[in-house]
């Protein structure tokens, strides 16, 4: 199983970055630099990384979107890795850091086609789906943390 760790170096952000444009940008053809959002300054990153060859195979990050709400966004998985239990492993890396931040509350804007998984992690959708960048629909789901 992989390691969770947060990108320190410039090499490790350029990696880091990198999958997250393959996997949630590349595949509908939106130009690099919209894998980035106004909220990199002030969010933790988080990636897994595979211990045996140093390859990073999934990332997500989180920041505070109110008082005592977290926000998670970003969960990506490397194709060749999914279903494996790295997408878990991620969130429960930013809970544990939802909690330790006394978040109360934590919450994604998720893809529609991902609500699914999100409900497997214990959250709900709590408003209603909207378009992004033209092609998905993303909907704010979110989950009370418990200590
Ligand atoms: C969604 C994603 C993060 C899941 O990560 P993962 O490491 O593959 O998932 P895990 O190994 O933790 O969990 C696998 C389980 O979740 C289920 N699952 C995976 N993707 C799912 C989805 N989109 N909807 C519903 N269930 C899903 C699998 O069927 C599997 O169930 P099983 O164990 O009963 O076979 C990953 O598939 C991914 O990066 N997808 C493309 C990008 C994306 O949709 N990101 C989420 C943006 S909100």
């Amino acid at each position: 199983m992989p390691i969770i760790k947060t990108p320190r170096t410039r090499e490790e952000f350029k990696a880091y970055y990198a999958l997250r444009y393959k996997v949630l940008r590349e595949p509908w053809g939106h130009p690099k630099g919209t894998e980035k959002d106004d909220y990199e300054p002030i969010s933790e990153h988080f990636m897994a990384v595979d211990e045996q060859t140093g390859e990073v195979v999934g990332v997500i990050k989180l920041y505070e979107k109110a008082p005592n709400v977290g926000n998670v966004s970003h969960l990506a998985v490397a194709t060749a890795h999914q279903h494996k239990g790295v997408g878990r492993l991620l969130i429960e890396a930013v809970e544990n850091r939802a909690r330790e931040r006394k978040f109360k509350t934590l919450g994604s804007m998720s893809r529609v086609t991902a609500t699914a998984y999100f409900e497997r992690h214990g959250y709900h959708i709590a408003g209603i789906p909207t378009p992004h960048l033209g092609t998905i629909h993303l909907v704010w789901m979110e989950k009370e943390l418990k200590d």
